[in-house]
């Protein structure tokens, strides 16, 4: 067997949208939740969540090498012999994580396109709640407030399940998603993507949510 070297696995784009999605998470439960600063800062924080998580979608497709989805989607009869343990953990998400990081994903999406149309019956209402009927977006509101409850518990069991791959395997997923390297045996330096890739995905997915948010209001709104 070679010595273990490093070697270059999660991107700066993977690292820093996930970094900013975890900050914007907690900035939309202290807002949401808690009361903390204003609505007002609920809805950026949302915003900002819808388009990071479109990047994140988009860079699934053009992105690195391990941040594609081709690389850690895998079937049912991957993920079986993964959990059996008769094939080794791959460098990028694992065939279980890869489950977490899907369901991850398609919650967040869910939960800031149903933000969009939900409102608060009071002062607070999302820029595409009055393109629809309020009993509508009454029925979108209800289920804003139930993904958020299991946006939490899939959260939680994420963390959850990365504590405990360092704590009964000595795994350590955690400093790679801070500085992107692993220390392996096997393997090489992942594919990287033309640097001018990711800002010209973001700055087109921004641009979409700020289409979105900016003209999708009716005009008497104003
Ligand atoms: C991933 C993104 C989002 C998360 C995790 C989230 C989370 C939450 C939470 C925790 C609440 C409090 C619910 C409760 O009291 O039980 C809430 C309420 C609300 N959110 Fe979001 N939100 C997100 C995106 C958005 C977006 C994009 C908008 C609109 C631009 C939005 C608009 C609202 C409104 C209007 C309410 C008040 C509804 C009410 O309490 O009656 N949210 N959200
Ligand atoms: C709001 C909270 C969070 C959300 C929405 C979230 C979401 C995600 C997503 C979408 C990924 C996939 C990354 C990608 O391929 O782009 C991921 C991976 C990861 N997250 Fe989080 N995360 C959250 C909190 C945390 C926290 C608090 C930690 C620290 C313990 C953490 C550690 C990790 C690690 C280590 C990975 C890589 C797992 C692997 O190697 O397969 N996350 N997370």
């Amino acid at each position: 067997m070679s010595t273990p070297r490093r070697i270059r696995v999660w991107d700066w784009p993977v690292r820093l949208t996930h970094w900013a999605l975890v900050v914007c998470v907690a900035g939309l439960y202290a807002t949401g939740e808690y009361g903390l600063l204003t609505m007002r800062w609920h809805f950026w924080f949302g915003y900002a969540t819808l388009t990071l998580v479109l990047f994140r979608i988009g860079w699934g497709f053009v992105g690195s090498e391990h941040a594609r989805f081709s690389d850690f989607v895998r079937g049912p009869r991957k993920l079986y012999a993964y959990l059996r343990g008769t094939t080794p953990a791959p460098l990028g998400h694992n065939p279980l994580g890869a489950l977490a990081v899907l369901a991850m994903l398609a919650l967040l999406l869910a939960q800031a396109i149903s933000g969009l149309f939900s409102n608060d019956e009071i002062e607070w209402y999302g820029p595409l709640s009055e393109r629809i009927s309020s009993v509508a977006s009454e029925r979108w509101t209800d289920w804003h407030h139930l993904g958020q409850q299991i946006l939490l518990v899939v959260v939680a069991l994420h963390v959850v399940a990365i504590a405990g791959y360092w704590l009964k395997r000595r795994e350590d997923l955690l400093t790679p998603m801070l500085h992107g390297h692993k220390t392996r045996s096997d393997g090489a330096d992942a594919r990287w993507a033309a640097p001018w890739l990711a800002p010209t995905l973001f700055v087109l997915c921004a641009g979409a949510v700020a289409l979105l948010v900016w003209w999708g209001p009716p005009p008497l709104a104003y």
